[in-house]
C-alpha cells in the first residue's frame, strides 16, 4: 500500500497499449513497477514513467505489490494471470481471459482459492455511450428487446500495429481480439446467451505486414478472420454479430439493438463515448441523446473500478465471470463453425452495477485525477 492506503499496481507486458493505461490518471491506480519479457521495454518504461523494471518474478515475489495489471500478448494472459493470483495478487488483464475453457476456469478456481480478485478488459461498456445505452434499456425506452445487430470488419491490424503476429495466432482473429468488446456490450445490455451458431469462410494461410518495423514479413495465420454469428439470449432476443478482419471499407453499423417499443443506435463498442440514438415506435426519425449524465471515462476505468471495489468491499464491474461467458460464446462460435451445430453456454455471470451518473458523491465512484483531460 502507499502513504495514502491505495494498493500499489505492477505492470506486466510494457508494449503498444501498456501507454495508455500508465497515462489514463485514475486516482486509485498507482503503478509502482513494470515488468516484460523483453527487458530493454520494461527499462524504457520504467525510465518514461519513474518505476522500477524487474523481472516477472521478481515482480510477482514482491510483497510491495498488490495489484497486478497484465498487458501481455492473449497467448499469455491465463499463465501470467494465474502465476500472479496464486501469488496472493490481484489481478486485471487484458482480453481475452484465456484462449479456452480450460485456462479461464483454472484462473477462476486460482483466484477463488487465494481469495484475490480478477478483472479483465474490456471496459468500454464503463463508459458514458454505453452506460447511457444501459440506462435507457434499463428504463424501459425501446421496450423489451428483441434483436441486436453487431457488426466489428475492417481490413485488419497489419496495417497499423508495429508487432500484429499476434492478432493472427490463437486467441487473436477478429472474434478473440475484437469480439470481447461487442459481446462485452451486449450481455451488460441483454444479460447471458444461451446458446451459439456461426460459419466462417477459410482464412488465408499468412498475412503481409503493411507498416511498420515489421513492414513486408508474411505472417502465419492460425484463427478464421471472418466470422458470422448468431446469438440466442437466454431472454429470447437474438442477435446477428459479424467479426471480420478480411473487409476493406464498410459503411454498417457498429450496433444496434431493436425492441418492442423502438430502436436503439449505439456507439462504437470499442470507445467509451460515442453518439447514442433513440427511435421510438409512433414517431419518425431518429433523436440524439446526451451521454453527459455519465463521466468520459477512457480506458483503465475497469481497473481502477476494480481497485476501488477492493477498497470498498463491493463487486468490481468488469469481472472474471463476465469475462469467462464471453469467452464462452467465443469459444462455441469458433466451434459452431467448424462443426457446423448449435453450442449451449454453460456459465453465467452477476450482471455489473450500472455506473454511478456523473457529479455524484457516491464513495464507490471511480475518480480522475483533475490534471488529466478526458479525450
Ligand atoms: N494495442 C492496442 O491498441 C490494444 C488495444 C486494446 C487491447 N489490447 C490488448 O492488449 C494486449 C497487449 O497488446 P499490445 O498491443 O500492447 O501488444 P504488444 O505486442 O505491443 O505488447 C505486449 C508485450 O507483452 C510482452 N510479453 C508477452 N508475453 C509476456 C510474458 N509471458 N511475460 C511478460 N511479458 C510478456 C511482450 O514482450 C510485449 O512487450 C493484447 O491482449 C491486446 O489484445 C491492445
Amino acid at each position: 500500500m502507499t502513504a495514502q492506503g491505495r494498493p500499489r499496481v505492477g505492470l506486466i507486458g510494457c508494449g503498444n497499449i501498456s501507454e495508455a493505461y500508465l497515462t489514463a490518471g485514475y486516482n486509485e491506480v498507482q503503478f509502482t513497477a513494470c515488468a516484460d519479457l523483453d527487458a530493454d521495454r520494461a527499462a524504457k518504461t520504467a525510465a518514461a514513467h519513474t518505476l522500477d523494471a524487474m523481472s516477472v518474478d521478481d515482480l510477482l515475489a514482491n510483497p510491495t505489490i498488490d495489484v497486478v495489471c497484465n498487458l501481455t500478448v492473449p497467448q499469455a494472459h491465463a499463465e501470467v494471470s494465474l502465476a500472479a493470483v496464486q501469488a496472493g495478487k490481484h489481478v486485471y488483464q487484458e482480453k481475452p481471459l484465456a484462449l479456452d475453457r480450460t485456462g479461464g476456469a483454472l484462473l477462476l478456481k486460482g483466484a477463488e482459492d487465494s481469495r484475490t480478485r480478477v478483472g479483465c478488459a474490456p471496459d468500454t461498456f464503463l463508459g458514458a455511450g454505453m452506460q447511457t445505452c444501459r440506462k435507457l434499456i434499463d428504463e424501459g425506452a425501446i421496450g423489451a428487446p428483441v434483436s441486436a445487430m453487431a457488426n466489428m470488419v475492417f481490413r485488419g491490424h497489419e496495417y497499423w500495429h508495429p508487432d500484429p503476429g499476434f492478432y493472427y495466432l490463437r486467441g487473436g482473429g477478429p472474434l478473440f481480439d475484437m469480439g470481447p468488446y461487442y459481446l462485452t456490450a451486449l450481455v451488460n445490455l441483454l444479460g447471458p446467451v444461451a446458446r451459439v451458431a456461426a460459419a466462417s469462410p477459410e482464412p488465408s494461410t499468412t498475412r503481409l505486414v503493411r507498416s511498420g518495423p515489421r513492414k513486408g514479413h508474411q505472417l502465419p495465420v492460425e484463427v478464421p478472420t471472418h466470422v458470422a454469428g448468431l446469438l440466442e439470449f437466454a431472454t429470447g432476443a437474438v442477435a446477428t454479430i459479424v467479426l471480420s478482419f478480411d473487409v476493406w471499407a464498410s459503411q454498417l453499423p457498429k450496433l444496434e439493438i431493436h425492441g418492442t417499443e423502438g430502436s436503439l443506435s449505439l456507439p462504437d463498442p470499442n470507445t467509451f463515448g460515442g453518439p447514442v440514438g433513440l427511435a421510438r415506435w409512433g414517431s419518425e426519425g431518429w433523436e440524439d441523446v446526451p451521454t453527459d449524465h455519465f463521466s468520459l471515462h477512457r480506458r483503465g476505468v475497469g481497473l481502477a473500478d476494480m481497485v476501488g471495489s477492493i477498497e470498498h468491499g463491493r463487486p468490481h464491474r468488469a469481472s472474471a465471470s463476465l469475462a469467462y461467458h464471453v469467452l464462452e460464446v467465443m469459444i462455441g462460435l469458433t466451434e459452431s463453425a467448424a462443426q457446423g451445430c448449435y453450442i449451449e453456454t454453460s456459465s453465467d455471470f452477476e450482471r455489473p452495477e450500472a455506473m454511478p451518473a456523473a457529479g455524484t458523491q457516491r464513495r464507490e465512484a471511480v475518480e480522475r485525477r483533475p490534471d488529466v483531460d478526458a479525450t
